[in-house]
């Protein structure tokens, strides 16, 4: 153990409280069934919990079943004893209706875990995508020390001498099939060459996001979140991170000593370099409303935007998580934004009890075609964009992977470059686009944009990720890839659309999407960040007021409890989709 003075333990009220011989007596006898003795138990040593993701149902974080042993002998190494128990499961591409609408279920029931047992500090097994912001959130409302651990990418797909990657290929292979390009068999193939190991996508998707913005927010071990699930060094860092968190309880180093504003801001900065996913603002906002810290999608765009792309990862570039990995990952990064100046707070403290800027300063890339430079970046700019208007009140939309035919096509008006005007067409949730895309009827050509709506937290109970719509196949033969795509759902962070998504209100809150019609002009201005429906507010109102008197905007049945009630408690995206009734409960171990 580390010779910080030894503070009253949390777990001490259950296994050694004099005062209550009866309590003390029964909490111990029943943890002594499996083996532990007394001695371990009355002897002072923190209890750390392993809250384990991973299971048969979430083959991404699965392999943590097999790292929580390197994690007990970290534990054991410096003094302390391991509790590993389940956290509920949430497998991103297994879940229906949505994988999110688990992530505040998880969340609810760690938080229970983590107050309710005799539990001084834990280590989060993160990966899969809404585990990491599940664990965090959870972390963030009970304040006890803890220490995240990715389970780590995949190694790098390949096909036929290509690098395939996870997520992005199903988005490829979709548009060669439709094309004709390959046939069924040909399409599950290279799918499938994708997923070639345990770990999560090997994509900067939202799992390799959220796994680096774990730890630009200094909740993981330096270096940690990129190293691929099946090597060696994840099984050294799964040790040390059980060894750490001994110590942090010791030092009682708490989430919210970590998780400030400033690192918020890092981590916001981060994600721009990295490319990271749209999802991020959403599990971000989330975590700091459970904390208390001050953070909206102004801030990502404030604070975000004027950064350059480093990362050259699929899908705003070519590699994948093992090259990443070997490029020096989060803190090669970080190292290149220090060296210009770009990291806002570089004195921001870590788990590992050194500021970030200790841990990273000074590193360089091995592979500088995988973690440009700042003066040579993939793209300038690279943040998010923030927009308004009487469509929403806001939705982001990502930069960094908009193409270049794309802008030359939408962006290149001689007399304001950054705008683009379309006729709307509007499909209520996925199941009617898919019905309708092809309908030509509809008469879709390369001036339109796509809406989908009803794709919302309590639309599509958690919100689909669903907006990055394709065009009609017509237009696809045409060579016409990609139309400007807008929505209240996600988008996943492994697709490149150009897409406006996660527009709060959504329309099953009576947001300004619910008002839109097919055929309705629409006016995008990314330079002055609005978006708008271009009708009167008279008509606008007049709109409001028939679809009220209709009964509002009508959504499915939930088909589950858990679907009635989150939808009763669930906030809109811009707030971090978090239960609302849960954020006045912060710091509940101390209280
Ligand atoms: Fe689990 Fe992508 S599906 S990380
Ligand atoms: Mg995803």
């Amino acid at each position: 153990m580390s010779e910080h003075k030894q503070p009253k333990l949390r777990s001490a009220a259950w296994f050694d409280n004099p005062d209550n011989p009866g309590m003390t007596a029964l909490y111990v006898e029943r943890y002594l069934n499996f083996g532990i003795t007394r001695e371990e138990l009355q002897s002072g040593r923190p209890i750390i919990g392993i809250a384990q993701t991973g299971s048969d149902l979430s083959p991404c974080n699965r392999h943590h079943l097999e790292l929580a042993n390197r994690v007990r002998e970290g534990i054991r190494e410096a003094g302390g004893i391991a509790f590993e128990f389940p956290v509920h499961p949430i497998q991103e591409t297994g879940k229906r209706p949505t994988a999110t609408l688990d992530r505040n279920l998880a969340y609810l029931g760690l938080v229970e875990l983590l107050y309710g047992y005799p539990i001084d500090g834990v280590v989060l097994t993160i990966g899969c995508d809404k585990t990491t912001p599940a664990c965090l959130m959870a972390a963030a409302t009970v304040n006890i020390p803890a220490i995240a651990l990715s389970v780590g990418p995949m190694l790098n797909g390949w096909y036929k001498g290509e690098r395939t990657g996870s997520g992005t290929i199903v988005w490829k292979a979709r548009q060669m099939l439709a094309a004709g390009e390959i046939d069924y068999q040909g399409f599950m193939d290279l799918v499938a060459s994708s997923a070639p190991s345990v770990g999560y996508c090997n994509t900067m998707g939202t799992a390799t996001t959220m796994n680096s913005l774990a730890e630009a927010l200094g909740m993981q071990l330096p270096g940690s979140a990129a190293i691929p699930a099946p090597y060696r060094e994840r099984g050294a860092i799964s040790y040390e991170s059980g060894k750490r968190i001994v110590d942090m309880v010791l030092e009682d180093q708490k989430p919210s000593d970590i998780m400030t504003r400033e690192a918020f801001e890092n981590a916001i900065v981060i994600n721009s370099a990295i490319g990271g996913s749209t999802n991020a603002p959403i599990h971000l906002n989330g975590i700091a409303r459970h904390l208390g810290v001050e953070l909206d999608n102004d801030d990502w765009q404030e604070i975000g935007h004027d950064v350059p792309l480093l990362v050259n990862l699929q899908p705003a570039g070519e590699y994948l998580g093992e090259d990443y990995f070997h490029a020096g990952g989060v803190p090669a990064v970080v190292a290149e934004l220090i060296r210009h100046g770009k990291l806002p707070h570089p004195n921001a403290k870590t788990a590992n009890g050194k500021s970030i800027a200790e841990n990273c300063e000074g590193i360089v890339t091995d592979l500088p075609d995988v973690i440009k430079s700042f003066d040579a970046p993939m793209k300038e700019r690279a943040g998010f964009i923030n927009l308004k208007g009487n469509l929403f009140d806001s939705a982001i939309m990502k930069t960094s992977v908009i193409s270049d035919e794309f802008r030359d096509r939408y962006l290149s008006d001689p007399n304001d470059p950054e705008a683009f005007e379309g006729r709307a067409i509007v499909f209520e949730g996925p199941e009617d686009y898919h019905h309708r895309i092809d309908d030509p009827e509809l008469d879709i050509d390369e001036h339109c944009m796509l809406f989908i709506r009803g794709t919302g937290p309590i639309g599509y109970p958690g919100g689909a990720e669903v907006v990055n719509m394709q065009p009609p196949a017509a237009l696809i033969k045409r060579g016409i890839t990609a139309l400007p795509c807008i929505g209240d759902g996600r988008q996943s962070g492994t697709s490149g659309s150009p897409s406006i998504l996660n527009a709060s209100p959504e329309a099953a809150a009576m947001g300004g999407l619910a008002l839109l019609k097919t055929g309705d002009r629409v006016r995008i201005d990314l330079n002055k960040g609005t978006a708008d429906i271009l009708i009167s507010d008279e008509e606008l109102k007049q709109r409001r007021a028939d679809l009220e008197a209709a009964g509002g905007f009508q959504v499915a049945e939930s088909q589950t409890p858990w679907q009635e009630m989150q939808r009763g408690m669930v906030g809109q995206f811009d707030r971090g989709m978090v239960l609302e009734p849960a954020v006045k409960y912060q710091d509940v171990a101390h209280t």
